[in-house]
């Protein structure tokens, strides 16, 4: 969470780090602002709110200089407010910094450096890299990267640091740990920002810092040191973005353009990885590991939020395809419950961002007890696709609705693969079985397409559910963290309080809230658990509760029990989850939009969590 941007070149720094932040607002957007030079000066404007605030203040003073640096926060230590946006500024004014991450030492080190007179002016833990730099700096006559060395090696936690210093105006500098850092290259002017999709406009030609490297950079030239001050080159990389990928593409809501690229996205996850006659799946990404992946005693999947759920599908699919025992947990339990892990486990690492805090420990963990790791991410070169032994990338494209979907389907797809490769090396699915499930998964994209068609009539159901303060969420078997995932979805956009259930767990509870004001949402396709399923919705009928159901196309007996329908095409149990959820996507979606919510930026969260 949070995003930063710097900026030195030609333009003017300030306009592009504002625009850059606009770019980034999925990360975090309580509070901005921007740090440029003038008149010999930092000056620093930072607003409480959107960065539209922020745009439109800088705007109105006409704020010019050639070099900048910028933020837009999720709040983490200190409440949203003016004074706690960053940047912060030293106490004699000569350095300020932009923070990504958390310094988990500064209690510490403000106790000391107010002893030592430094005034502090927010309640954020960043602001003491900045007065810890003017000391180090003090104290080493001026040499920033020497000060920063010290820096870096001074604070504990996470944290991507862009530096401005009053003293070398045409300069740059930045530190890195655990937080996504990314150098845009261009022809007379040099980017940072914490992802490409500030860069991506005026270059492509990108070097990710790596950890433990301090950066200086000018508008001509750049260099980066390791830890021990030595100047090191990087391989450029290229940016496999394009600017239609960011932006809005005529729909209202990135959410909304993002549920509709699914067919795409589904398809450009599966492409390549299916042989033309539908006999085996090919994963390029899994060499070396492979016969640790397909002979392992254990699978165990790990995520947060919408990952998790798919982790939970991926729990229920490999269990039956591949005959091996599977655990699912979040990351920040597993980590703490002291887990039991074998080495030879296989690791499932599911996260869009790959900067999940919360999962990169979970795993770092994971893997210093011999598991074996494999990364499902969607972001290229992000920390666990780092960081992981082998694994595959989503395809998904660049996800910036902060509620996940596509992300998600495309998650689900690369499971579904995953556990077709280790069921035929396991021989536990016939190949005639293997043939069949490829065939079905890449009929997928069109009965998606098929879906989404039917957005306008789950529109007028949304509508209905305009005033609900409280819903249920019901499915069974894989379907249970699909009804999870729709909760969860419901709740990220429309704040109406939505309780996800295993539908068969009903009647230890949640029945209790059911009345003619509690919507349930049940998914009751034709799969195994359908008649048991049935029998969930007429217990709910007979309290007087209404249901909206998702049922298989053709379903003659549901819709004359149920409130509304919304019917899906037919495929194998399996793989129902990558229909079911896309009318709970759009459900919550126009819920969201009917209730005047402002989807893409739903109060209090943030795409990426890289605090844990
Ligand atoms: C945040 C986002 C969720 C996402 C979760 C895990 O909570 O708001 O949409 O599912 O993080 O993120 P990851 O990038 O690891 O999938």
């Amino acid at each position: 969470m949070c995003g930063i941007v710097g900026y030195i070149g030609s333009k003017n720094a300030i306009e592009v780090v504002v625009k850059g932040l606009q770019r980034l607002e999925y990360r975090g957007y309580d509070s901005a602002g921007v740090a440029g030079i003038s008149n010999g000066k930092i000056q620093i404007v930072k607003k409480n709110g959107r960065v539209d605030i922020l745009k439109q203040t800088v705007e109105d003073i006409k704020f010019t200089s050639h070099v900048g640096i910028g933020h837009t926060r999720w709040a983490t230590h200190g409440e949203p407010s003016d004074i706690n946006a960053h940047p912060h500024i030293s106490s004699k004014g000569k350095v300020a910094i932009v923070h990504n991450g958390i310094i988990e030492n500064y209690l510490t080190l403000k106790k000391e450096l107010q002893k030592k007179g430094k005034v502090f002016l927010s309640e954020t833990d960043s602001e003491v890299i900045a007065h810890l730099l003017e000391e180090v700096l003090e104290a080493n006559g001026g040499d920033m990267i020497a000060s920063l060395q010290i820096v870096q090696r001074t604070l504990v936690g996470a944290f991507a640091v862009v530096i401005l210093s009053v003293e070398q105006p045409d300069m740059i500098y930045a530190i890195k740990k655990g937080t996504p850092l990314v150098l845009g290259i261009g022809q007379g002017e040099n980017f940072l920002a914490s992802d490409g999709t500030p860069l991506v406009q005026y270059t492509k030609s990108v070097i990710y810092i790596g950890d433990g490297e301090i950066l200086r950079m000018s508008a001509k030239d750049f260099q980066i040191y390791n830890s021990d001050i030595q100047e090191i080159s990087h391989k450029t990389s290229t940016l496999e973005m394009e600017l239609s990928m960011i932006e809005k593409d005529g729909f209202e809501h990135f959410m909304l353009k993002e549920i509709f690229e699914q067919p795409k996205t589904i398809l450009d996850s599966m492409r390549g990885r299916i042989t033309a006659d539908f006999s085996e799946v090919k994963l390029g990404g899994i060499n070396k590991y492979a016969p640790q992946l397909y002979n392992a005693n254990r699978y165990l999947f790990l995520a947060c939020g919408t990952s998790f759920h798919a982790g939970m599908v991926a729990r229920y699919v490999f269990e039956q395809w591949c005959r091996v025992a599977c655990e699912v947990d979040v990351a920040s339990e597993f980590r703490y419950r002291k887990p039991v892990i074998h080495s030879g486990d296989a690791i499932f690492a599911i996260s869009q961002s790959g900067e999940t805090a919360d999962t990169i420990v979970a795993i770092e963990e994971a893997k210093e007890h011999g598991a074996n790791i494999f990364g499902i991410c969607n972001v290229v070169g992000s920390t666990i696709s780092r960081v992981s032994h082998e694994g595959a990338y989503t395809h998904a494209g660049v996800e910036i609705g902060v509620a996940s979907t596509k992300a998600f389907t495309a998650q689900l797809t690369v499971l579904y693969l995953f556990g077709l490769k280790i069921a035929q090396s396991k021989g536990t699915l016939t190949a005639e079985q293997i043939k069949q499930y490829n065939k079905e998964l890449l009929a997928i994209p069109n009965q998606v397409a098929e879906i989404l068609k039917m957005s306008a009539e789950i529109l007028e159901i949304s509508k209905t559910l305009k005033d609900a303060h409280s819903m249920l969420f019901l499915g069974r078997g894989v379907q249970f963290p699909i009804a999870l995932e729709g909760a969860l979805k419901m709740k990220e956009i429309t704040y109406i309080h939505a309780e996800g259930y295993a539908a068969g767990e009903m009647k230890h509870g949640p029945i209790a809230l059911i009345d003619e004001n509690v919507p349930t949402v049940i998914i009751a396709v034709k799969d195994s658990n359908y008649l048991k399923v049935i029998s969930n919705i007429k217990e709910i009928k007979a309290r007087k509760g209404k249901v909206i159901a998702i049922i298989t196309k053709g379903d003659k007996d549901i819709p004359g029990i149920a409130d509304h329908c919304i019917e899906i095409p037919e495929t194998s149990d399996a793989l129902y989850p990558l229909l079911t959820t896309i009318p709970l996507q759009l459900l919550s979606y126009h819920t969201a939009n009917v209730r005047g919510c402002d989807i893409d930026k739903p109060r209090n969260l943030a795409k990426s969590v890289t605090v844990e």
